[in-house]
């Protein structure tokens, strides 16, 4: 870590991507004033304890130390910075349509406070043309007044909690300013964190970027989730096909089944562009198949479950990994909640279990109660085969992890 501060920075939002970002930052120098709304966040921030499994509360509390990582509820502590990062939730609406409430006020808080020269970076993920339609014109709205010259770009975070190889520094960022001085400072910025910076040429080829990139993804996996029923009618093990496939050297990439999809990108991140092209009149089915396709997967493996479960005396059944990926607590979007729901609605009892997520949706925690059957929607850290077999119980294993448990049913 440097002892030098390379300047102010303040990231509005300390989750999994303000977070990482802060610690990355503060690590190569920067001062980081790292902003959120929530105390409860700060609190825990202020004692060193993180709440991302990606950052230690080793580093949180070294940094702490060194004065190099502030943590604040206050808004005002931005005046000092020289950039300004936002990375806050981008949900979906009711409708399942882009919900920018929080992004806007995000924006509403920071604006009265940047000083002239400030650069002003959203990494929220959202629909092309978010930095010049809502952003910059909620910031016009809301500067102090005599602060004319601030500085906007687009830095779509990539991140992926959890993965080993590709975290922020490894991962290539994609930049673009709404002028030549705006890119140029956010590029120099990056280049500090991370190890490639791509300049594109607009802050919409950015956001579409990172939409296309999560949309691949989604099509992807509704592509090989379209497959699983048919391929269970002809008797094949659709992981197998995709593993065989995947030997090919060029044009394949292997993606796998699963209860659905689950996470703050994979389910939303495409609606941000099916949004946009609605605006425009443009339909796109692919997508809108795509999301159906996963949207009816955690019916699809509860009705499965049900199939193999041999006596429901007992009515209890087990979810097994209910965050929405292995090695995260994070539980949005995750298709054990709607799988969870499923089996309610036939008349199950629904129990969980997971070395990771203190509560799950009022459910209650797995201690040892008589099952009649469990589910394997995710394969959480902690959860090892012998704790499968211990079961007793025919299990649905919708991840492929626990082929080799005596009890375990492929999906
Ligand atoms: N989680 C991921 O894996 C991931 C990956 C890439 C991109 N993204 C995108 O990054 C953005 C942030 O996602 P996240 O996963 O970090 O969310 P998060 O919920 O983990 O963290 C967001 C933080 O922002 C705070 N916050 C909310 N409103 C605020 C406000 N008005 N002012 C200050 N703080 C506020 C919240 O209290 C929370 O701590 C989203 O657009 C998301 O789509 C997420």
């Amino acid at each position: 870590m440097q002892g030098q501060s390379r300047g102010i920075l303040a990231i509005i939002g300390q989750g999994y991507v303000g977070l990482p970002l802060s610690v990355a930052a503060a690590k190569v120098g920067w001062t980081v004033i790292g902003i959120d709304k929530s105390s409860k966040v700060i609190e825990g921030l202020r004692q060193g304890r993180s709440h991302i499994e990606d950052v230690s509360s080793a580093t949180l509390s070294e940094l702490l130390a060194r004065k190099s990582y502030r943590p604040t509820e206050s808004f005002e502590e931005i005046s000092s910075a020289e950039i300004c990062v936002v990375c806050v939730p981008t949900p979906l609406d009711e409708n399942g349509n882009p919900n920018t409430e929080i992004l806007e006020s995000a924006i509403e808080s920071v604006a009265p406070h940047l000083k002239a020269g400030t650069v002003l970076i959203n990494e929220s993920t959202s629909y092309p043309g978010t930095l010049r339609d809502l952003i910059f014109k909620i910031m016009e709205k809301h500067r102090a007044e005599g602060v004319s010259e601030i500085h906007f770009a687009s830095a779509p975070e990539r991140i992926d909690p959890n993965n080993d190889k590709w975290d922020l520094k490894s991962t290539p960022r994609l930049v673009s300013g709404l002028d030549r001085e705006a890119t140029d400072l956010a590029k120099s910025f990056y280049s500090t964190i991370c190890s490639q910076v791509i300049e594109v040429s607009s802050p919409e080829v950015a956001e579409m970027a990172k939409l296309l990139e999560n949309t691949f993804r989604q099509v992807n996996i509704a592509l090989v989730n379209q497959l699983v029923p048919f391929s269970r009618e002809l008797g094949i093990d659709i992981r197998e096909v995709i593993k065989a496939a995947g030997t090919k050297p060029y044009g394949f990439m292997e993606f796998y089944p699963g209860a659905g999809v689950g996470g703050h990108c994979i389910p939303i991140d495409p609606m941000y562009l099916l949004w946009k092209s609605r605006q425009l009149g443009i339909d796109l089915p692919f997508i809108e198949n795509a999301d159906r396709v996963n949207a009816n997967m955690p019916a699809y493996v509860s009705k499965r479950l049900v199939e193999i479960i041999k006596d429901d005396k007992s009515k209890n059944v087990l979810i097994c990994g209910v965050s929405y990926k292995s090695g995260v607590a994070d539980l949005r979007e995750s298709p054990a909640h709607q799988v969870a729901l499923e089996l309610e609605k036939m008349g199950y009892k629904v129990l969980w279990s997971d070395p990771l997520v203190e509560s799950f949706q009022g459910f209650e925690k797995y201690s040892n109660q008589g099952l009649c059957g469990a589910i394997i929607v995710t394969a959480q850290v902690g959860l090892d085969r012998q704790f499968i077999e211990n079961l007793k119980v025919p299990v649905l294993d919708c991840t492929g992890v626990f082929s080799l448990a005596t009890n375990a049913i492929q999906l």
